[in-house]
């Protein structure tokens, strides 16, 4: 048994997250030489700072201390300027004038790589036009293992597949415009419920001693939670953000075995690790435990871990200096590499007036002179809005057409549900959207953004009904049925918008604490349909942030045609009435499985234990979703990956083409140490210039008093300081490098294209339309527990013409085919059986291959 796999078993015996110091210096890898470059002008750069001015970089000057949700101190004096972070992930948050994008989940259902990247570049352009350097999106964590997460329509999908390559694409398209995007939140954050303590006790649980801890065992982190992350890295990420609350009971932000020993060792992690908003719960174990910056910088109540206090501990020794050098250069590094320019924002986070405080929240700064915070630049461009319209377009999943739709030949629709109009306060509903009572747009919380000009269903339906002369009317009333039934007695075809939405947990909703409650319609949406589907053919068209239970009334012998999409954003309304009429073919596929019973789903931990420390125990393993169901053999009532199309495409002749597959990773590249060259701090740099005009309520880098330093670490005028009397020593951590590390996104062996796939593609009519094809791989049954099949392909053709016919190719990486075997603490690709799926879902195949290694 090696030591590491020892050490691994028995912290996780033991229930704590095992140590693993120091962290991996960022530079020690192969990397691009354009990376190259910038790293060098780090290097240059930092043999220029004082601490701190390191610090200032590495720190969040205080909630409020700027304009942004986020903003870092700079150094003037070189040029280096303060960043501004913005939310991500579908639009600029809490701003106007900008585009909604569909949300993460509706994206999921596209299945479309070249759409998801995109969006990114779109996201990319309009942040940079609003003077923002980092962008706090994608998001894969949450994954969506509960369907009632409250954030899961934030990211794209639960197969960690799928949404490993839909984040890559989407942090290629955001940086490739110069701005640094930030994969988040690493990892475990599937709840709301006692993500931190003070917010939860303040929701009135008030046992509860602890945020909730996440309890992922190491195949499961690897296989599932941790795999798009990995995808993340390999496209470059600039940041990653942690997440809340624990996992495997030590605090996300200072898990030294997930950051140091997971995401900067074994994934090769090249860039920066910030804190979610006010995850950071101490000063030295975060930085020692790999965190880089800190976000944003204070706690609410005024607390600072970093700052001041960050810089006494590095020239008192506490803290290594070089753990200091290499934050910033992780945070300059990517800064250059992704080109951030002398933008500067021109919008504020806190207030959507036009005049405001420029340093809204620092607590005694009363006496502001009000200037333009809010200049209302209008970021949406043709672009934009071409990419916001098809994402919402192929976001669209038909789950059941009995031919009703494309709508032909009709004189009257019935349109109902608060779904169907823009709720009483208007579709921009007030802070962080978070409302219900009308067509959703996005959920609720960081992640959501304003919409400008929003266009309700049920007036891009009239408008689109109105060029075939046909009427459209209408009503909203869900619980006293009267008037819906006249109206659906008295038209040709009835639609019932419905919906689910959930949230963050900084607001509640309808008793909803950002988690959902349950997995039902939300305004009495079952009754509502029942009775509209007795008085008529009626189809039904649901927006949700996740799975919903359709059991109600899907089996009505009413109800002609069902679909679904995510919060589609800005022309949510307008792709559903594309595709009633036809304009535009469906081709969505759900992004997740709808069960026939709600118990089916992995519940969430809403009850706080006796001892007061909620625990989240990710028992069910790497079987979440689709391998759950096909592990229990439960059917669903719509499985994951499944869609109609108002079409037929054939797919046929596959050919795949084998490499040899070795069982085991090639030894990795070894990491290169590089020299560092750090400027002398002198006494009088720890402290602010005089006559600097200090502001009560930033977060400053320097010391008011020096009495508690102990200046082991500095001279009197920088030429010649005494040798450092670290008084900390790395815990007893293994620090061993696993197999699986190596390189930026992981031995770069696991990106290996291993075996290409390939088949014939075919619309046989009778639309015009794409199609997503999909590749499922079962692994050997040789002793390894591993899900019936797995995602391992996919594609979204281009619009076919009827009779049209195209090839469609997939690329099978080496880590495709591998498990995480705990013994190694590596991958290995198992000897046995292989088969190799292609399908419409993950329970439709109509092609197979076998291949033995
Ligand atoms: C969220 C993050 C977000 C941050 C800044 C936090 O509450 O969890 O996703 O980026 O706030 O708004």
């Amino acid at each position: 048994m090696s030591p590491l796999f020892l050490f691994v078993l028995l912290t996780a015996v033991l229930g704590l997250s095992p140590d693993w110091y120091p962290t991996p210096e960022v530079g020690t890898l192969e990397a691009s030489n354009r990376w190259r470059k910038a790293f060098n002008q780090s290097l240059d750069l930092l043999s220029q700072l004082t601490i701190p001015e390191k610090v200032n970089i590495t720190t969040g000057a205080g909630l409020g201390a700027g304009i942004c949700v986020g903003n870092t101190g700079g150094v003037p004096r070189l040029g280096i300027k303060g960043l501004c972070l913005d939310n991500g992930p579908v639009g600029i948050s809490q701003t106007s004038h900008v585009s909604v994008f569909p949300c993460g989940i509706a994206m999921g259902a596209t299945f479309d790589r070249q759409l998801v990247h995109r969006r990114g570049s779109a996201l990319g352009r309009e942040s940079k036009l609003k003077g923002i350097d980092v962008h706090l999106g994608p998001v894969v964590g949450p994954l969506g293992r509960n369907a009632e997460g409250g954030r899961i329509w934030e990211g794209f999908t639960n197969d960690p597949y799928l949404a490993g390559k839909l984040a890559a694409e989407s942090i290629l398209g955001t940086q490739g415009e110069n701005v640094m995007a930030t994969i988040k939140h690493l990892v475990g954050n599937e709840q709301e419920h006692f993500r931190k303590l003070g917010e939860w006790q303040n929701f009135g649980f008030k046992d509860l001693k602890a945020p909730l801890s996440s309890n992922i065992d190491d195949k499961t982190l690897n296989e599932v939670y941790l795999w798009p992350f990995a995808d993340a890295v390999k496209a470059g990420a600039a940041a990653v953000m942690c997440s809340y609350q624990l996992v495997n009971g030590t605090q996300a932000c200072q898990n030294s075995a997930l950051i140091n020993g997971k995401l900067k060792s074994e994934l090769g992690f090249q860039g920066f690790l910030m804190s979610d908003w006010l995850a950071q719960e101490s000063g030295v174990s975060n930085a020692l435990a790999g965190m880089d910056m800190a976000m944003p910088g204070n706690e609410i109540n005024g607390k600072v871990y970093w700052g001041e206090e960050l810089t006494r501990k590095v020239v008192n020794g506490t803290l290594p200096e070089s753990r200091l050098d290499d934050m910033v250069l992780r945070i300059l590094t990517a800064q250059i590499y992704v080109g951030i320019d002398d933008r500067e924002p021109n919008f504020s986070y806190f207030t959507t007036n036009i005049f405001g405080n420029p340093m809204p929240l620092p607590v005694y700064n009363n006496s502001f002179v009000e200037q333009i915070v809010n200049y209302e630049i209008d970021t949406r461009d043709m672009f934009s809005s071409n990419v916001a319209l098809e994402g919402a377009q192929a976001a669209v999943v038909l789950l059941q057409n009995d031919g009703i739709l494309p709508l032909k030949n009709k004189k009257t629709v019935g349109v109902f549900g608060v779904g169907s109009q823009i709720g009483p306060k208007g579709a921009y509903c007030g802070k962080n959207m978070a409302c219900s009572d009308g067509a959703l747009i996005v959920g609720w919380g960081s992640g959501s953004a304003y919409p400008t000009d929003y266009e309700s269903p049920f007036e891009a339906l009239r408008r689109r009904a109105n060029k075939e002369n046909v009427h459209v009317t209408g009503t909203t009333e869900s619980w006293n049925m009267s008037l819906a039934k006249v109206i659906a007695q008295k038209s040709d075809v009835n639609i019932v918008y419905v919906l689910a939405t959930s949230g963050e947990a900084d607001a509640v909703l309808d008793g909803n604490l950002g988690d959902r409650n349950n997995v039902s319609l939300w305004h009495n949406g079952d009754a509502l349909i029942n009775s509209v589907a007795s008085n008529g053919k009626t189809v039904v068209i649901v927006t949700t942030v996740g799975p919903v239970d359709m059991e109600p009334w899907i089996n009505h012998p009413n109800i002609s045609a069902v679909i679904l999409t995510g919060p589609a954003g800005d022309y949510g309304g307008k792709a559903l009435a594309d595709v009633i009429f036809g304009d535009i073919n469906p081709s969505g596929k759900l992004p997740y499985t709808i069960a026939k019973n709600a118990s089916d789903y992995i519940p969430l931990v809403k009850q706080v234990p006796s001892d007061g420390r909620p625990e989240a125990n990710f028992e069910e393993g790497v079987f979440i979703d689709y391998k759950l169901f096909d592990r229990h053999n439960k059917t669903p009532r719509f499985e994951f990956g499944y869609g109609l199309s108002y079409s037929n495409f054939t797919f046929t002749d596959l050919d795949l083409t084998l490499d040899s597959i070795s069982e085991h990773l090639p030894s990795p590249p070894k990491p290169v140490p590089v020299n560092k060259h750090s400027t002398n701090t002198s006494i009088s740099d720890l402290y602010a210039p005089a006559g600097f005009p200090l502001v009560n309520g930033i977060v400053y880098p320097w010391l008011k008093n020096d009495s508690t330093t102990g200046f082991s670490n500095v001279s009197a005028d920088g030429s010649s300081p005494p040798a450092v009397n670290s008084t900390y020593h790395f815990a007893n951590g293994t620090g061993d490098i696993s197999d699986a590390s190596g390189g930026i996104g992981g031995n770069p062996a696991l990106w290996k294209t291993v075996a290409t796939l390939s088949h014939t593609t075919k619309n046989n009519g009778p639309f015009t339309g794409s199609v997503v094809s999909q590749l499922y791989v079962s692994f050997p049954d040789s002793g390894v527990d591993s899900p019936k099949v797995q995602l391992r392909g996919f594609d979204k053709s281009p619009v076919l013409q009827v009779g049209e016919s195209q090839l469609t190719s997939y690329d099978l990486h080496w880590r495709d085919l591998a498990v995480w075997d705990v013994a190694l603490q590596s991958w290995r690709v198992q000897r046995g059986q292989y088969n190799v799926y292609i399908g419409h879902s993950s329970r439709a195949f109509v092609l197979s291959h076998t291949f033995t290694l």
